[in-house]
């Protein structure tokens, strides 16, 4: 068996390989198409004579550590062939990640996992994060200075948005710790493949990406998916001090989600608003499932106006440190200080890693 990065030439054979995964050809070439990050030398296969029949996937992420920007090392498209399965080839090819990744250069990875105890043995921990549960967007009341009518819901347009919304996504998302850095290039390829879950063999995932106008300006976004079945609020954000747009959105994705009269003026094709509604409409009174933990006062404003707020704990969440001299450089403190503080950070209820920039 031999376990290796992959050659250029390989490319289509380890989307073969990952097609047996979801049953579904063109979510995992969505990846390794279109992220100009995306490297042969990351993407590992293990092969058995003229098969591959393992695979483990770095993409190369940058984030925000205590206004750092950190490589990061993403861990996905983790799959063996099932005949091959429990004899150490996926074991064989995390340690092979974890010896790339110190090669080149990333100081921390990031895993989603469902098998905790798989990836534990390679040095990732389960570090909690909370996810929001919005019960009743739709209900939230309009202060006395909140005129629904006075926002525009457009849908995004990248030629005539993306600027704006990338200025609003530094400086928003930008505050936080562990949230993803995007450069243009990354903006670009996170358009096409955020939202992650594959909603049906074939179909690929859509993300429905709205803008709140203020008299003509973005004051706000979400970009919403149905992810795992729930209406997932993948990222959001607002220009300073545009609390009322951000809960103007909420309010229009709540009224979707539950199906009640939009009020709300609205502009260009809404037709991903369906991504809301899911198949069975009946079976989650519109609830939106989001990040508002790291923004206490949006969480505050919200909840005032009217709409619960409840936080899901989860634990699929692993990190691993893989240079912790380089860690303790940055922040000046022994490596062991700089992986306790780099851990404490990630679990912080104030930090962010927006499931738009999953991999
Ligand atoms: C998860 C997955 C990649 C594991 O691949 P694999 O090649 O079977 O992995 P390994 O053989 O290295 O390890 C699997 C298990 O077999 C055990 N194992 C390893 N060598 C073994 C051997 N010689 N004999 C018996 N068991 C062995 C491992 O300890 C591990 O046990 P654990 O699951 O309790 O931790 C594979 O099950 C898969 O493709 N699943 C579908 C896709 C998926 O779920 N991906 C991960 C998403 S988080």
């Amino acid at each position: 068996m031999e376990v290796r990065a992959a050659d250029r030439s390989e490319r289509d054979q380890v989307l073969d390989l990952l097609s047996l995964w979801y049953n579904d050809s063109e979510f995992f070439a969505r990846y390794n198409q279109l992220d100009p990050r995306f490297r042969d030398d990351l993407c590992l296969v293990a092969r058995d004579g003229a098969r591959l029949v393992s695979t483990v996937q770095i993409f190369d992420r940058t984030i925000n550590l205590d206004g750092h920007a950190i490589p990061m090392g993403g861990i996905g498209s983790v799959f063996t062939l099932e005949e091959y399965r429990h004899k150490g080839v996926a074991s064989a090819l995390m340690r092979l990640a974890v010896d790339t990744m110190v090669r080149e250069g990333f100081e921390v990875s990031l895993l989603f996992a469902e098998r905790l105890t798989f990836y534990s043995q390679f040095g990732w921990r389960a570090v909690e994060r909370k996810f929001s549960i919005l019960a009743g967007a739709a209900g939230i009341k309009a202060p006395s200075h909140f005129v629904p009518t006075h926002f525009l819901i457009d849908v995004f347009d990248e030629t005539r948005d993306l600027a704006a919304i990338a200025e609003i996504h530094r400086a928003y998302s930008g505050r936080f710790n562990v949230s993803a850095i995007r450069d243009h290039a990354s903006w670009r390829a996170n358009l096409e493949f955020a939202g992650n879950q594959p909603m049906r063999p074939g179909v690929g995932s859509k993300e429905y990406f709205i803008v709140c106008r203020d008299a003509g300006r973005i004051a706000a976004y979400a970009r919403v998916t149905r992810f795992h079945g729930v209406s997932m609020v993948m990222e959001f954000g607002y220009v300073a001090g545009a609390l009322d747009a951000m809960l103007a959105t909420f309010k229009y994705l709540g009224e979707v989600a539950s199906g009640s009269s939009i009020s709300f003026q609205r502009a260009g094709d809404h037709r991903r608003a369906a991504l809301l509604r899911g198949e069975d409409s009946t079976a989650e009174s519109g609830l939106l499932i989001s990040h508002t933990a790291q923004d206490p006062g949006l969480e505050h404003r919200i909840r005032e106006a009217g709409c619960p707020v409840a936080h899901h704990t989860d634990d699929n969440y692993m990190w691993r440190i893989l240079a912790p001299a380089k860690l303790a450089r940055r922040f000046a403190m022994t490596p062991e200080a700089a992986s306790a503080h780099a851990f404490e950070t990630f679990q912080d209820s104030h930090s962010l890693f927006w499931t738009a920039d999953r991999f």
